[in-house]
């Protein structure tokens, strides 16, 4: 007999059977338990060594008593069990783990036909996932089952024997496979609830299943029915995952319409302003997928360019058609549409960030010359740079009561003299990225066509993003 610290190592041994070099309790116990189930040798007098797990030679005396078969049924167990650690941890198709975990079972259990299922409680059913050996086996196989049947299968505490008399209490005939082709199921089930059964067929030579075999299927299902129900968690966790972003869709849908009707609703004060804050979130979301922002972002900056005037509810719609300058008081008014707009909207959980922003710092400019904070450039967060060039390209590109609208070309290269001092230049040079998709006539939704003349040519877009990059760059050339 070996010494405690001997045995101690030879369980160290086993429990590296672990699938990724740590230790794994569930299945060093597994082990333990398949040595004292399959030799009636407590497991404390058992000294296996990892490294001779496939020989026999290695072992003390205690073993020599033990029927040989029922070492080979422990090594095939035990080895099946470590071989499941890695199926089990690994990426792979749960179709061909299934495959893998029933080869394992009916290696155990001495089976040459077997069919893994897995149970659903809506409808009631058995569907196989795994089969091997049967000359006639739908697939998939499929088991309606009734209450009394899934109750039956839930209750059985081991792995059971099929007989005529036993068929009628576990399953039923009114599937695509007759009962009659299994002669033991192993119930695989985890927290007490079914999860999916492992069907075999005959053995070689009809030899009937015997409690040896029995007992190694029912080692081996324990560890198999946390797997399945794992499979089946993680198969609901993504179909709920799929509902709440078809969800999150809808909400946003709803969102925007909404926004867009808030809109329309600001714009409606005075026909000189109707449909800007429309185009406002069109023209910033634009900039921002040329920028490559996410598609969350994206869409939070259409919403602030929908909602960035807000405040105008509170201006007196005579200055929107006030045919001369703004005197200083008229000005202070009109400038104050960023701060009630900020105050309108500061109470609101928006689904993204930088809304409030937006709103509050439109009319603020790179240079701090702008209004209410004069923040200068450094404080502007990009999305709040974007809106000021959607909001300034949009006047420019409308019809005022004091002017009338300048062509696209014209508003583009004053931006640009106003670029970096006023406006971002990479948000420039993404504004004329979306301008020149719309002078080439790609296939998308244009940008602009809806309401202002593209009388300009991709060359000549191409001309001012030099220009501009020139200026950036403070004339410096690059080697590309
Ligand atoms: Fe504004």
């Amino acid at each position: 007999m070996r010494s405690a610290p001997e045995q101690s190592e030879a369980w160290n041994g086993l429990a590296s059977l672990d699938w990724d070099g740590r230790t794994c309790p569930f299945l060093r116990k597994s082990i333990q338990s398949a040595c004292t189930k399959l030799t009636n040798t407590p497991a404390s007098l058992l000294n296996l060594r990892h490294a001779t797990l496939n020989s026999f030679g290695d072992f003390s005396a205690p073993f020599v008593a033990v029927e040989t078969n029922n070492f080979r049924r422990l090594l095939r167990t035990v080895e099946a069990l470590s071989d499941l650690g890695p199926e089990l941890a690994a990426e792979r198709d749960f179709s061909e783990s299934s495959r893998r975990m029933l080869s394992a079972v009916m290696e155990a259990a001495g089976a040459r036909e077997g069919a893994l299922f897995l149970f659903s409680d809506k409808p009631t059913m058995l569907t196989s996932v795994a089969a091997q050996g049967f000359a006639m086996l739908p697939e998939p196989a499929f088991i309606p089952l009734l209450p009394k049947h899934a109750h039956a299968l839930t209750a059985a505490r081991s792995p059971i024997v099929l007989n005529a008399s036993t068929y009628s209490v576990f399953l039923s005939s009114n599937g695509n496979v007759a009962p009659e082709l299994f002669k033991c199921l192993a119930p695989l089930k985890a927290a007490g609830k079914l999860a999916g059964v492992i069907a075999l067929g005959r053995r070689p030579g009809d030899a009937p299943y015997e409690d040896a075999e029995l007992n190694a299927m029912d080692l081996l299902c324990s560890y198999i029915g946390l797997a399945v129900q794992n499979h089946a968690l993680s198969q609901t966790l993504a179909q709920r995952v799929t509902e709440n972003l078809r969800l999150m869709a809808s909400l946003h849908g709803f969102y925007d319409t909404a926004l867009e009707a808030f809109a329309t609703a600001i714009d409606v004060k005075h026909v000189n302003i109707h449909g800007h804050s429309l185009r406002v979130g069109r023209y910033a979301a634009a900039i921002g997928e040329a920028m490559g922002f996410e598609a969350g972002e994206v869409a939070a900056l259409r919403s602030a360019g929908y909602l960035h005037d807000i405040g105008k509810v509170a201006v007196d719609r005579r200055l929107f058609g006030k045919p001369s300058a703004l005197d200083p008081e008229e000005f202070r008014e009109m400038a104050d549409h960023t701060v009630v707009g900020h105050q309108i909207v500061s109470s609101v959980q928006f689904p993204w960030p930088k809304v409030h922003e937006c709103v509050r710092w439109h009319h603020e400019r790179c240079d701090g010359s702008g209004y209410p904070d004069g923040l200068d450039g450094k404080e502007l967060a990009m999305p709040v740079r974007i809106m000021a060039l959607a909001d300034t390209f949009d006047a420019m590109t409308s019809v005022r009561p004091y002017r009338e609208s300048l062509p696209l070309g014209s508003a583009l290269s004053d931006l640009i003299k106003m670029t970096p001092q006023k406006y971002d230049a990479e948000a420039v040079q993404a504004l004329l990225i979306q301008v020149r998709r719309d002078a080439v006539g790609s296939n998308r939704t244009p940008l602009l066509a809806d309401r202002i003349a593209v009388n300009i040519a991709p060359a000549d877009v191409d001309h001012l993003a030099a220009s501009l990059q020139h200026k950036v760059s403070k004339g410096k050339a690059y080697l590309t």
